[in-house]
């Protein structure tokens, strides 16, 4: 679609968040690093989906050590649509710019600083716009309020529109946890209306969400039950690819800046041009992009959890080379280029450089070992059944179990045949196979967001104490490589290179059982990210914290770096014992443990 308007600007991506930081910032709110795309202690998510997810503390009452009014960009995974990437849109990888007035500021000025971004610094007029408002439900009401407020900016009359549940409530993110009506935001490409119904929630191309306001007042429990939050909240997500395209009048997102380079690595490497194969460069492209992003936040490739899902995306850009004539082991040449595009706004990806790319190179090599294995087995499979028929789950479990086949990948090669998979007996297998971690979506357990119950907050006090007893007892170079909490259990990885011995393991019991006898307080105090490091606090990746910080201590035992809860004292614990010791990944060990009288 040629868009003929003369107000678009050539914007790069940094130019975008440094605008819009600044906006903000001037405006009062204060500017926060992105933080990891792996969620801690959240056990709701795999990843980060959204810049409210690591906020959601503060959203839900407590105070944020830099204020209430808050700023920033953050990468960004969403997993749910991984098979659909190749088209024009979807994006497995995306960076989120966001706002966030905790308690402060409500609809009025949210939307009039929207407004004023929009107009003001990107030069977008009222017929590029459009604007929706949620229609009502129950005992929650039409709002009126949020569609004046765009009439009297100036917004015509035409161009605000009211929709339901599906278009504009947000959230939660998990099963439970903060939400609320949204006002989302538009761009209008100016072809003419499809239909007579055609508006914002109308995919003929013609609008393009750019920018979701949520107003945050209510809390959803497990049972479904809207109680409103101690706080009004405001959480506005921006899509940076997205806005980026518009600006540069650029037909999809795979032709801004943000993929020149990438794009013209995978041509260089294949010697094929993307306008010939844009799906094929599209998947390596995104799926390149966002494991390095997820390598760069500490995930390895592994069966389960994160790692699984960095698994795929490997796999399938993989596939995806192969297809284009790509025998070598080339993936690592394609991280390359990510981590120099990217490295300003997130400096982490250069200090594990090394890491990523010898993951990333490890992981290629491990799956061509097995691809042309793999392959002949399912061509097998494919020769001795009937087209139309169904792939039986065990086959498939055997793709997977023996030749590292993600079900996703013997999906989508059985589809390009003619046959179907049976998901449903594949899954079942799968299940009994991994425990808790469903692959594929964004959702872990069903428990719901931020269950800071209180069994999940001794737990996280438990993990600190653990982390510590671990470099006291085992190994003093050992780091938190993940961390996730359920009201049952904790689970955290680490980094070492062999098991932890039964002897260890009794001794690290007998530790944090004396510590919780003790009855030690936990001391909660805000201090600058600087003074932190001097008290040698531990903290999992420097760049998630902003200018102030919270930080932990249980006596002399443990000072962490954290956003909390944690228990008032260790006696509450009653008791702690490790479940399972096992290995998580290449170097990376697990720790299940429990809480509560033994
Ligand atoms: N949390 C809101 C979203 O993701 C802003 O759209």
């Amino acid at each position: 679609m040629e868009v003929t308007s003369s107000v678009f600007i050539d914007m790069k991506a940094q130019e975008l968040r440094e605008a819009y930081v600044k906006f903000f910032k001037d405006r009062g709110h204060a500017f926060i690093r992105s933080a990891s795309l792996v969620p801690e202690n959240d056990p709701t998510v795999l990843f980060t989906t959204a810049g409210m997810h690591p906020l959601v503390p503060y959203l839900l009452g407590q105070k944020h050590p830099e204020g209430k009014r808050l700023v920033d960009y953050q990468k960004c995974i969403r997993t749910g649509d991984i098979d659909e990437v190749g088209d024009a849109g979807h994006l497995t990888f995306f960076e989120m710019l966001g706002n966030w007035s905790l308690g402060d500021y409500f609809k009025k000025e949210s939307i009039t600083y929207s407004y004023e971004f929009l107009t003001e610094v990107l030069n977008l007029t009222h017929d590029q716009l459009a604007v929706t408002a949620f229609e009502g439900m129950g005992n929650i009401p039409r709002d009126e309020e949020t569609a004046e407020i765009w009439k009297n900016l100036g917004m015509p009359e035409d161009r605000v529109f009211f929709y339901g549940l599906k278009e504009n409530w947000w959230g939660p993110a998990g099963i439970t946890g903060p939400c609320g009506p949204d006002t989302e935001i538009f761009f209008d490409d100016g072809r003419p209306k499809c239909g007579p119904d055609c508006g914002p929630s109308c995919n003929c191309g013609k609008y393009t969400e750019i920018w979701n306001n949520v107003f945050m007042e209510y809390f959803k429990d497990a049972e479904g039950n809207f109680t409103p939050l101690e706080n009004k909240n405001v959480d506005t997500g921006m899509g940076l690819e997205r806005v980026l395209r518009i600006m540069n009048n650029k037909e999809t997102v795979f032709d801004t800046e943000l993929f020149a380079g990438i794009i013209s690595k995978i041509e260089e490497i294949t010697g094929r041009n993307y306008s010939d194969e844009p799906r094929a460069f599209r998947i390596i492209a995104d799926h390149v992009r966002a494991a390095t992003f997820i390598m760069g936040d500490g995930v390895l490739p592994a069966r389960i959890g994160q790692g699984y899902i960095l698994r795929r995306l490997i796999r399938r850009a993989s596939r995806y080379l192969s297809n284009l004539g790509v025998d070598d082991i080339v993936m690592a040449n394609i991280c390359e280029v990510v981590i120099s595009d990217y490295r300003e706004s997130y400096p982490e990806l250069e200090r594990n450089r090394e890491q990523i790319l010898t993951n990333m190179e490890a992981e290629e090599r491990r799956f061509h070992s097995t691809l042309k294995k793999g392959l002949r087995r399912f061509d097998e499979m494919i020769a001795e059944s009937k087209e139309g028929e169904v792939l039986d789950g065990a086959q498939v479990f055997r793709l997977f179990d023996t030749f590292g086949f993600p079900v996703e990948l013997t999906k989508e090669l059985a589809e390009e045949r003619g046959f179907v998979v049976d998901t449903e007996d594949f899954d079942h297998r799968f299940k009994e196979h991994q425990e808790a971690s469903r692959a594929g979506a964004d959702m872990v357990f069903k428990g719901g967001l931020a269950d800071d119950s209180i069994e999940t907050t001794k737990l996280h006090t438990a993990t600190h104490l653990l982390n510590s007893a671990l470099r006291k007892f085992v190994d003093p170079g050992i780091t938190q490589r993940g961390s996730n909490i359920t009201a049952k259990r904790l689970r955290f990885d680490f980094n070492l290179d062999r098991k932890v011995t039964p002897e260890e393991i009794e001794k690290i019991e007998e530790y944090i059982n004396g510590l919780i006898k003790q009855d030690i307080p936990i001391v909660c105090e805000e201090m600058t990210y600087e003074e932190a490091q001097k008290r040698e606090a531990v903290g999992v990746f420097q760049d998630k914290y902003g200018e102030r910080v919270l930080v932990y201590t249980i006596g002399d035992v443990s000072c962490e770096i954290c956003g909390g809860p944690h228990v008032k004292r260790t006696g509450e614990l009653e008791g702690f014992k490790i479940q399972k010791e096992e290995s998580s990944a290449a170097g990376v060990r697990r720790i299940k443990a429990v809480v509560g009288k033994q």
